[in-house]
């Protein structure tokens, strides 16, 4: 990909959202400003919408799901739409990175590697279209018992900032591989991918008003549409506060929910582990996109014959860390708004206050523009597990080390927070890799690895106040539809 790209794309560009498959500005006219956070510079807008907009958008896919072409499409149909979209996506890799990267400031291989993520999704719920079906049932005799499965009907899907293209890709994907049709509101922060990718769904076929994009604040074009009461399911990442303000709008309603609110997950080091292997995965596990990725591995548990010598590796490791604008590609970029820096900043002073040890520092490249988000990465040694620093999210690109006794312990201090979205274990005992991987609460566990993010193929979720719901793999189309069940009385 050309720097230039990666520098200029969109440069001055109005964004239009996406409805009933016409680009439309919001009723207000009112516009957000979209600025990269490498260097603070804005660069570009997107409309700021509301709820008349959201109204607009839900009638569309309310319409698309009951008439027209969608309401009748055959489910191989709809896989080949999504594969043609997926091949869009590949086609179009070199734009979509770039303004993911300037959109959200990641360096240029992790937005290439969103856009991959991002036509995967496509693609596997393209092929899966046609492979999921209902069942027979054995009943009373002279009856016939079978289920379908039936898609909710009109899907909204609120999306973060940290990986827009991937966490479209995977509500998109398996919402319409199932028939329902989808509103997305996008991240304030980072809506041009969105964008794109809706435009790129028109052109690979999907009928108007089967994708539509309405882009605006959280509170709100997000909060209109969580609320609105012609959304049959509502689809969520993002953090716990804004899980439960959406929950609670949707219960007005009574409609159902898929909750993914973030973690605070544990690698467990122990003392027989394969440390050659683990060392790089436990530095990017945390580093990848700047802290901020939901599975994100903030916590190191390390067993004691071997903290001394863990601690000081990966304090070497951290102190080699440099971030900087996401044209340069270096460890880790900016964070995304002057807010998250200043929260993450916070969480540092607070952390030292109260005692916790800085093991080590990374560094801003010293040509890095000054007016960028940038925030150095921080390592904290043998930190107090009641503290806040080893209990909450920071969602930048700081880890917690700490000290343990035994595979107990371990798992005592894994499940130690209110969190449980993903969990890593180190051990070459494979007795032990079963109990561990049992005794964790936590929606993926991996053994001798760590996947933060990646995987389209494996079911992914939380457990506790991580959420609940499954996306990802096969198991997100239950969630994407509903069974029916059918008597046939013939006795
Ligand atoms: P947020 O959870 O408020 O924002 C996520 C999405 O929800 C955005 O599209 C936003 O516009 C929308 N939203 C906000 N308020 C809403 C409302 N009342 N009704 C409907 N939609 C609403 O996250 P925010 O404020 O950007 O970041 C704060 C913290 O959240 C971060 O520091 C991080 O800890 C966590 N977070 C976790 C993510 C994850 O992947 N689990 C992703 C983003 C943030
Ligand atoms: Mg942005």
């Amino acid at each position: 990909m050309g720097q230039h790209l990666l520098t200029t794309v969109a440069e001055g560009r109005a964004f239009m959202q996406v409805i009933d498959g016409k680009a439309v500005d919001a009723i207000s006219g009112q516009r957000i400003d979209v600025a990269c956070p490498s260097d603070g510079k804005v660069f570009a807008s997107i409309p700021a919408s509301g709820v008349q907009d959201v109204d607009l958008a839900v009638q569309a896919a309310r319409r698309a799901f009951e008439e027209g072409p969608w309401a009748r499409m055959p489910a191989v149909e709809r896989g080949r739409l999504l594969a043609r979209l997926s091949r869009l996506i590949e086609k179009n890799a070199d734009e979509l990175a770039a303004l993911e990267s300037r959109d959200t400031g990641k360096p240029a291989r992790q937005g290439r590697a969103d856009v991959a993520g991002a036509a995967r999704y496509y693609e596997f719920y393209g092929g899966a279209c046609d492979k999921i079906h209902g069942d027979t049932i054995p009943f009373l005799d002279g009856y016939t018992a079978l289920t379908l499965r039936e898609p909710h009907g009109v899907v909204a899907g609120i999306i973060p900032w940290n990986y827009p293209l991937q966490i479209l890709g995977r509500v998109a994907g398996a919402a319409l591989a199932m028939g329902n049709t989808l509103v997305v509101k996008p991240a304030e922060d980072a809506s041009l991918t969105a964008i794109r990718v809706a435009e790129l769904a028109l052109e690979a076929g999907f009928p108007a008003g089967a994708f539509n994009v309405v882009t605006g604040y959280g509170s709100d074009a997000g909060a209109a549409l969580s609320a609105h009461p012609d959304v049959d399911y509502v689809t969520f990442t993002g953090s716990p506060a804004t899980g439960t303000a959406i929950q609670q709008a949707a219960a007005v309603n009574n409609r159902g929910v898929t909750m993914e609110l973030g973690g605070k997950s544990p690698q467990i080091v122990f003392a027989d582990a394969d440390l050659d292997k683990a060392l790089p995965v436990l530095v990017n596990a945390i580093i990848q996109n700047g802290g901020q990725t939901c599975s994100a591995g903030s916590r190191v548990l390390i067993e004691r014959p071997v903290y001394g010598k863990v601690s000081a590796a990966l304090a070497e490791r951290f102190a080699k860390l440099v971030a900087g604008p996401h044209d340069a590609d270096l460890d880790l970029g900016a964070l995304i708004n002057p807010k998250q820096r200043a929260r993450v900043a916070a969480m540092v002073a607070e952390a030292e206050e109260a005692g916790a040890k800085v093991l080590a520092r990374g560094a801003i490249h010293k040509d890095a523009p000054q007016g960028g988000w940038y925030h150095v990465p921080t390592l904290f040694g043998a930190v107090d597990p009641a503290s806040a620093i080893a209990r909450e999210e920071v969602f930048g690109p700081v880890l917690a080390l700490f000290a343990f006794d035994g595979e107990e312990e371990a798992v005592r201090l894994a499940n130690g927070t209110e969190y449980g979205l993903v969990a890593g274990v180190w051990t070459a005992d494979g007795g032990r890799q079963h109990r561990v991987a049992k005794h964790v609460r936590a929606g993926q566990v991996f053994v001798n690895g760590y996947g933060a993010g990646g995987g389209i193929e494996l079911p992914f979720g939380g457990f506790k106040r991580s959420g609940h719901g499954r996306e990802k793999g096969f198991e997100a189309l239950y969630d994407m539809s509903a069974t029916k069940t059918v008597v046939f009385n013939h006795g």
